[in-house]
């Protein structure tokens, strides 16, 4: 893999020069569009090689590296689930790329199943920790002690604490909840949602928490954000279906975008 990533990190410097990102982003479902804020260079993954497909209605796989908010941001703008491959660490190319091009800090966002009277559809919850439920882990197979990675405070207090900070600037609620990580991808039946609540699970997704594991090893700071997009599994009436999500998650990703823009301006949060 090591060859791998210097020769990617080669092709984005030569088109994007070599300053580093401050901030890598990688966008869940319905997010994808926000790879176009960015004033830089897009690729489509399909010319990076060792890239995942990403073939996930809703996603939009170009790797996005320039200018917001006149900070240099590197965006993903899909990302690979366990669902797709059957490979926990899909993502572990895309974010060795992104440390070998000078980053350090990482926002992933989700779309995600709300278990919380808190949180309704189109608002969004910070993720605080997380439980897996999937029984899968993307270090299983690496063979030295670097694999034993600690999960506490995996999502990085500081990044969490300016995040807040930021949506209270703007007075969009921002609670912080625990995410469960389902496989997928059918969604969860309503006794594991029952269950995963009797565990504290606040959200569920199919997401997210390989790649938070993932950063931690990599020595990576990293914080993540569930744009809800519907009540989970047997606690409302509505329908659950990756449409309904798609169509739910532009309202969250409005509030996203805000808080993502006011991050990047006050240069101290983030
Ligand atoms: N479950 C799992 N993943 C999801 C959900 C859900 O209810 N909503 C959006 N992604």
């Amino acid at each position: 893999m090591e060859e791998q990533i210097e020769a990617l990190t080669a092709q984005v410097q030569s088109v994007a020069g070599v300053t580093p990102p401050e901030l890598g982003l990688v966008l869940g479902s319905g997010l994808g569009h926000l790879v176009d804020l960015v004033d830089g260079i897009k690729i489509p993954y399909a010319d990076l090689a060792g890239f995942p497909d990403a073939g996930v209605s809703g996603h939009a796989p170009y790797l996005a590296l320039g200018l917001l908010e006149g900070r240099r941001v590197l965006i993903f703008g899909a990302r690979s689930h366990y669902y797709e491959t059957g490979q926990a660490d899909a993502m572990r190319l895309p974010l060795s790329l992104f440390k070998a091009l000078g980053g350090t800090r990482v926002l992933l966002t989700n779309a995600a199943g709300s278990l919380s009277p808190d949180c309704k559809p189109g608002d969004l919850m910070l993720i605080r920790d997380h439980i897996n439920f999937s029984g899968q882990n993307p270090l299983i197979g690496i063979s030295d002690d670097t694999r034993f990675v600690s999960m506490v405070d995996a999502y990085n207090p500081n990044l969490r604490r300016g995040l807040r900070k930021c949506a209270e600037t703007l007075g969009i609620a921002l609670p912080e909840g625990v995410y469960a990580w389902f496989s997928g991808p059918s969604f969860e039946t309503p006794a594991e949602i029952r269950a995963a609540q009797v565990l504290g699970a606040d959200a569920v997704g199919m997401s997210t928490v390989p790649e938070v594991i993932l950063c931690r090893f990599l020595g990576l700071e990293v914080a993540a954000i569930s744009i809800v997009t519907n009540m989970a599994a047997g606690l409302s009436d509505e329908a659950i279906s990756h449409e309904h999500t798609k169509a739910m998650a532009p309202i969250g990703a409005q509030k996203f975008e805000a808080i993502l823009r006011q991050a990047l301006k006050s240069v101290k949060e983030i």
